[in-house]
């Protein structure tokens, strides 16, 4: 199974990780720099660039930077454009994929979604068959809003 890290402030992303059933590596405010050491997905909540600073340290961390496949964004989207900002951003930097979005802790369709995509992934297969999120159908200009 591909494996996969990911971070939480209030606990929402947290729950929906232990709703996934799957193992995931926390990043940890008190020692953020942890190798994950193979191909993994990261899922990040969205807040303002300051509060990310435990994801940096973690992305910049030996070849965490080199070793992501892909991303999944939680958020609120009572906040329009900056719904996900924290996955949208990192996306875009990086270069990587965002895998999916989700509000809060997720309903029981996004865990079943998010299984099916860490599945495919984990069995080499493209991730196709889940229905991205309208933010992710269509065009991505979004993402420009992001780019430096
Ligand atoms: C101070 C603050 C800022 C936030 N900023 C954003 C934001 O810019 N975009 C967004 O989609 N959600 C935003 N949210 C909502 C959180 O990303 C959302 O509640 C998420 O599920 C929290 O995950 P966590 O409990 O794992 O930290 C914000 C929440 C707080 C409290």
């Amino acid at each position: 199974m591909v494996a996969i890290a990911f971070y939480s402030i209030t606990g929402q992303t947290e729950r929906f990780i232990e709703k996934l059933q799957l193992p995931a590596h926390q990043i940890d405010d008190a020692n953020p720099k942890y190798d994950m050491g193979e191909h993994y997905i990261l899922i990040v909540p969205a807040y303002q660039d300051f509060m990310m600073d435990s994801v940096v340290d973690f992305l910049t961390y030996i070849d965490n930077k080199k070793n992501i496949i892909g991303i999944i964004g939680c958020g609120n989207r009572n906040f329009n454009d900056l719904f996900a900002q924290t996955a949208k951003k990192i996306a875009a930097t990086l270069k990587v994929p965002i895998l999916y979005l989700l509000e809060f802790s997720g309903t029981s369709e996004d865990v079943k979604n998010v299984r099916k995509i860490v599945q495919d992934l984990s069995a080499g297969e493209s991730t196709k068959t889940v229905q991205k999120p309208k933010e992710l159908r269509g065009n991505i200009s979004f993402l420009s809003d992001f780019r430096d």
